[in-house]
């Protein structure tokens, strides 16, 4: 029984596939009492896309766009697990991105953190991303990385 999954998404493939691993233990009679989906907006693109147009645009629109993009998408896969019957909730947050998820944790305290090995910026040579591999280090909770 996992009482509070901790679910990182960055909308990576491999993020993605963290969401088929709840449904899997799921259908193995796992039982999971909630998951909380949570994407972290990089305050450092957020800050270099606002210093690129800093004439075209003002400081709150990347951010605030960025979180309504974010909202949309997690939206559509809380409604995933909606429908296999798993109670959600999703947080949005702005910072960097494995200080924030370790953050989170120490918060909310969940039974878990399941997240991909890796997110968007793949390289073949590499074992484990850079988010991935400090969240693994340094969370006080179990880390399951889903391959
Ligand atoms: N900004 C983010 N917000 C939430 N989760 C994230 C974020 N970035 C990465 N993750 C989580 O960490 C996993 C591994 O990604 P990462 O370590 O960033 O790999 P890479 O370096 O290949 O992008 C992702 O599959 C996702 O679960
Ligand atoms: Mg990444």
């Amino acid at each position: 029984m996992f009482t509070k999954i901790l679910l990182p998404i960055d909308f990576s493939e491999h993020s993605h596939r963290c969401l088929e691993k709840i449904l899997e233990l799921k259908k193995h009679g796992c039982r999971i009492g909630e998951v909380v989906l949570l994407h972290v907006i990089d305050d450092r693109i957020v800050k270099f896309t606002e210093e690129m147009f800093e004439d075209t645009i003002d400081d709150a629109y990347v951010a605030q766009s960025c979180q309504q993009d974010a909202q949309k998408k997690l939206d559509e896969l809380q409604k995933v697990l909606n429908r296999h019957r798993i109670t959600t909730s999703t947080m949005i947050k702005l910072g960097f991105p494995f200080s924030t998820i370790l953050k989170v944790a120490e918060e909310i305290q969940p039974s878990i953190i399941i997240m991909g090995h890796c997110g968007h910026n793949l390289a073949e040579e590499l074992l484990l991303g850079s988010v991935a591999e400090k969240v693994a280090r340094k969370a006080k909770v179990s880390v399951l990385l889903v391959r």
